[in-house]
């Protein structure tokens, strides 16, 4: 098979390390991809909105499947547009994939469908929004409507911050038009999970678990990033807390979402908190996470090209996965500023020695080659520098080992990745 991923970061390198692995493909491409992607598969200059050149370039190429990694693309409806031109695609069309495009939509749909979920209103209007918000207790979470990079989501501790946060979003329109229309809820307690199922549009199979570090400091402190380290298994995902989500969160998504007409395929990401109650959804993503993809990858025995395709096929009914034991941890190393404004350009070592080291991967997130050679940072995320242990701490302790053979004074990380899980133990 001729096999194109879509998309740039650390996410898209997992998934053509595993892809390029696979017996089936026999030529990979990836647009655009990455300095490390480029070790894997032929890097394609063609940007991810770019629709018509990568329908044409599929075409060009005879590409038989391709796989689209980033949401934007999705909810733009690349996997629509690829269809149609006859081109074999995992990942949802457009209308399925407003379940991540639409908070307001995705939160109709948990309500008509009975799923678990904070409480919560639409608006289009900045004063009944904070009158709503007012009613709520504190904290509350105001929440941009559209696409917003990660980055809609303020959770207010005061009745001033929520009111500032309506009106940054709605007024001043800081994250553009995604802010038109706001989500005011209930915040959830406890703790979250990264959920993800493979779903062809009638059956659902659960991946393994994993936990995302959304904050960018130690100890889960400091402002909120697209996530600066996964692990897997997450212990905080029982088989009791699994069986509920795919039972009260996924196969009632699943089931309604074809009822809506809108048949869900592709990876659902739902985002959990399990609190006291239960688990309760905190948002649907229609794509892998990143960087929990690095670690379902280095997890995943079974080869990937057959799951994804039966996705795309609705024939994952008694499509069985395998894992191996072992658990896995992804630090990720970003430049310096994020997740503010990030320096760029910085020139990053020690790859090779970190990459040689037995069950560690270098996946790059934001790289590129520079005309002397050299690998140099382009982006706020740009490595996701992972490992493989018999458990989480074993692996924690090999991927800062590799994490430490990278000589890179432009960027950082956190310590303390997968830390909820070897505390726990
Ligand atoms: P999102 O961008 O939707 O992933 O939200 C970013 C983060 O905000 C989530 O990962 C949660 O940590 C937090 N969050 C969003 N909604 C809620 C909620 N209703 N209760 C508590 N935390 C929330
Ligand atoms: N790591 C969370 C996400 O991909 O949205």
């Amino acid at each position: 098979m001729r096999i194109l991923v879509v998309g740039s970061g650390g996410r898209e390198h997992a998934l053509c390390w595993k892809i390029a692995a696979s017996p089936l493909c026999d030529e990979l491409f990836c647009a655009p991809g990455n300095a490390g992607i480029a070790a894997e598969a032929e890097c394609v200059p063609i940007s991810v909105d770019d629709t018509a050149g990568l329908v044409a370039f599929a075409r060009d190429k005879a590409i038989d499947f391709v796989v689209v990694g980033p949401e934007a693309p999705l909810v733009a409806g690349l996997a629509d547009a690829l269809e149609a031109a006859g081109i074999a695609t995992f990942g949802p069309s457009a209308r399925a994939a407003e379940l991540e495009g639409s908070k307001g939509f995705m939160k109709d749909i948990a309500a008509k469908y009975n799923v678990p979920t904070a409480a919560y209103r639409r608006f289009r209007e900045p004063t009944p929004a904070k009158a709503f918000a007012a009613t709520l207790g504190l904290p509350v979470v105001i929440k941009a409507d559209g696409l917003a990079a990660g980055k809609g989501v303020i959770i207010a501790h005061s009745r001033a911050e929520a009111d500032a946060a309506i009106d940054a979003m709605m007024t001043d329109r800081q994250f553009g038009e995604a802010g038109a229309e706001l989500v005011v809820e209930e915040f959830l307690k406890g703790e979250e999970l990264s959920f993800f199922a493979l779903c062809d549009g009638t059956h659902a199979i659960p991946l393994a678990s994993a936990q995302d570090h959304k904050q960018v400091g130690d100890g889960d402190t400091g402002p909120n990033t697209g996530g600066m380290g996964a692990y897997s298994p997450a212990p905080v995902a029982t088989p009791e807390v699994a069986r509920r989500i795919m039972d009260e969160i996924v196969f009632p998504t699943v089931n309604g979402m074809t009822a809506e007409g809108r048949p869900f395929k592709g990876v659902l990401f739902a985002g959990i908190m399990v609190t006291e109650t239960g688990p309760k959804l905190i948002e649907f993503n229609v794509r892998f996470g990143d960087p929990e993809c690095e670690v379902l990858m280095l997890r995943l025995k079974s080869d990937l090209v057959p799951a994804l395709m039966a996705a795309r096929d609705g024939a994952l009914k008694n499509f069985d996965l395998r894992w191996y034991d072992d658990a896995a941890v992804s630090v990720v190393m970003a430049a310096k500023g994020y997740p503010g404004k990030p320096e760029t350009g910085t020139v990053i070592g020690g790859l090779d020695a970190a990459g040689a080291i037995k069950d560690v991967a270098v996946f790059h997130a934001g790289t590129k080659r520079s005309e002397r050679g050299e690998i140099v940072a382009t982006g706020g995320r740009v490595l996701a520098v992972s490992a493989t242990g018999r458990d989480v701490a074993a692996a924690q302790a090999l991927a800062y080992k590799a994490v430490d053979a990278i000589d890179w004074p432009g960027g950082f990380c956190r310590r303390d990745i997968g830390w909820r899980a070897i505390g726990r133990r």
